[in-house]
């Protein structure tokens, strides 16, 4: 059997069951699955696909699964689109991107080849081309279309990968992550008439301080309501105010040089302050919203428990704006057609430890406001009950804020806190937490700072509770989702 069947037949086989699975962020229907890929509409629907190891809950040869939907939120799994089957791509599909042409949907995707050379391991990494009509995909006869010989000199060949690809007046631009033989990461700008023949344009940015990193993964570059915004997911990152150890995601601001495609940025910021956010790809939807989407995993931190049949999962998809110099992030408004038995409390006064009723559950959607207090420390623990918890605290008088899953139920001794500077003051301020059985992501202040981050608590934890060292005065609105 090829290796595109033996990919299908093997997920049908071992599918896990729905009801294990997350209800409205994207999983794997088996094994592991890493970054969003091919984030595009094509007729009239959205498509997610993503790296893809069927066949056990580890990373392993990369193939793409695939998704689409038509408001973000239910999702249809659809056959596996990519397997790595060919002389130019056996060792891994890795991530690439998609985009509508009249020739059908394309895909564009890193092919990596593994070589012995001179007794030595050498990795190749190539970009890849394949059409399909929404289901199934061909790969491109003339595959790879863009190798490293056509780079310049001193930029490295094995670790060229990550194609995101969109279309200009004049044709198609594409972007992907490199570095220098010296180790610097950059960016590379690609360009083409038709799609199918490309030739290098330009290194488009580079780490200007040689602070960020060691590799950027995953580029992307927009335009958004007037400013030029380059994404990337750089490797090894040293932590300090901005970010954390490890790999981040990160976004940069500046001015885009169109005669010289060169884009020099001025600030360089966090995209997501949670313990799992990487990998992220944005993609223009029909009504002309910037959505994003990102792996909510880290790869520093297992937390799975040993005998889940699928691992890891995406974040739900944001709408990007931009206010102040700022990129705000907020969940796509079709969440709100699921909202079910709604509860509120206006002017509610907390203080110390405090339940309410109503208020709990493990897929939902709550916001806090508070409107006034006298406190230092506010919190929300959730996913709780005797045994477990995991928190999100507010300290107002060192304008911090910490996540706390030390106590979810992780065997691991894997990050659990992540202590982070608030971006603006947090004298007032709303919560908008997004909860889906093993996720919650927090949207502070309409989106100003988000927080993605993972548990696999026991379900039957499902309290929360809320605790404040003097007062608050909030209002709050919880509801359900539901897909039934
Ligand atoms: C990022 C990444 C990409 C690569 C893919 C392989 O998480 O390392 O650079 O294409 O994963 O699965």
């Amino acid at each position: 059997m090829d290796k595109l069947s033996k990919a299908n037949s093997y997920k049908e086989e071992n599918h896990v069951s729905k009801d294990e699975l997350p209800m409205f962020h994207v999983t794997p229907p088996c094994g592991w699955m890493n970054d969003p890929n091919g984030f595009s509409v094509y007729q009239g629907k959205v498509h997610l696909f993503y790296q893809f190891h069927p066949y056990s809950e580890i990373w392993g040869p990369m193939h793409w699964g695939h998704c689409e939907t038509e408001d973000f939120i239910r999702w249809t799994e659809l056959p596996v689109a990519l397997a790595p089957d060919q002389s130019y791509d056996d060792a891994g599909c890795f991530s690439g991107s998609g985009i509508e042409t009249e020739k059908g949907h394309l895909l564009v995707y890193t092919g990596v080849i593994e070589k012995e050379e001179d007794g030595e391991k050498k990795t190749y990494q190539n970009q890849c081309l394949a059409w399909g009509d929404g289901e199934q995909y061909r790969k491109y006869e003339q595959n790879p279309v863009i190798t490293g010989e056509m780079l310049p000199e001193h930029f490295s060949r094995e670790h060229f990968r990550d194609p995101k690809i969109w279309k200009e007046e004049d044709g198609y631009y594409m972007v992907a992550g490199n570095k220098t033989d010296q180790g610097k990461p950059q960016v590379l700008l690609f360009f083409s008439k038709d799609s199918m023949e490309w030739q290098y344009v330009s290194v488009l940015a580079s780490d200007q301080d040689d602070t960020l990193g060691s590799m950027w993964e995953c580029p992307d570059f927009f335009c958004l309501d007037g400013s030029y915004i380059l994404l990337t997911s750089p490797q090894d990152l040293c932590a300090d105010q901005e970010f954390h150890n490890g790999n981040n995601s990160v976004y940069y601001m500046g001015v885009y040089d169109r005669a010289q495609h060169n884009f020099h940025y001025q600030d360089v910021h966090s995209l997501d302050d949670g313990l799992d956010f990487y990998a992220s790809q944005t993609m223009l939807a029909s009504d002309g919203r910037r959505i994003l989407i990102g792996w909510m995993q880290s790869w520093d931190s297992n937390i799975r428990p040993a005998d889940q049949k699928w691992a890891c999962m995406m974040t739900i998809p944001r709408e990007l704006q931009l206010k102040q110099g700022r990129l705000l992030q907020n969940p796509v408004r079709e969440l709100e057609n699921y909202h079910k038995n709604e509860v509120v409390y206006k002017g509610k006064r907390i203080s110390g430890m405090r339940q309410l009723a109503g208020i709990e559950g493990r897929i939902l959607d709550m916001t806090i406001e508070i409107q006034s207090g006298d406190y230092r420390e506010f919190t929300i623990a959730f996913a709780q009950n005797e045994k477990y918890q995991t928190s999100f605290t507010i300290r107002r008088d060192k304008n911090q804020i910490e996540i706390d899953r030390t106590y979810s139920g992780m065997v691991r001794d894997a990050i659990s806190i992540r202590r982070v500077n608030a971006r603006t003051t947090l004298k007032t301020c709303k919560i908008r937490m997004i909860m889906d059985k093993y996720s919650a992501e927090i949207f502070l202040n309409d989106g100003e700072q988000v927080f993605s981050n993972t548990f696999y608590t026991p379900m039957e934890a499902d309290a929360i509770s809320f605790y404040c060292d003097g007062t608050v005065i909030a209002d709050i609105v919880k509801y359900d989702i539901s897909m039934s």
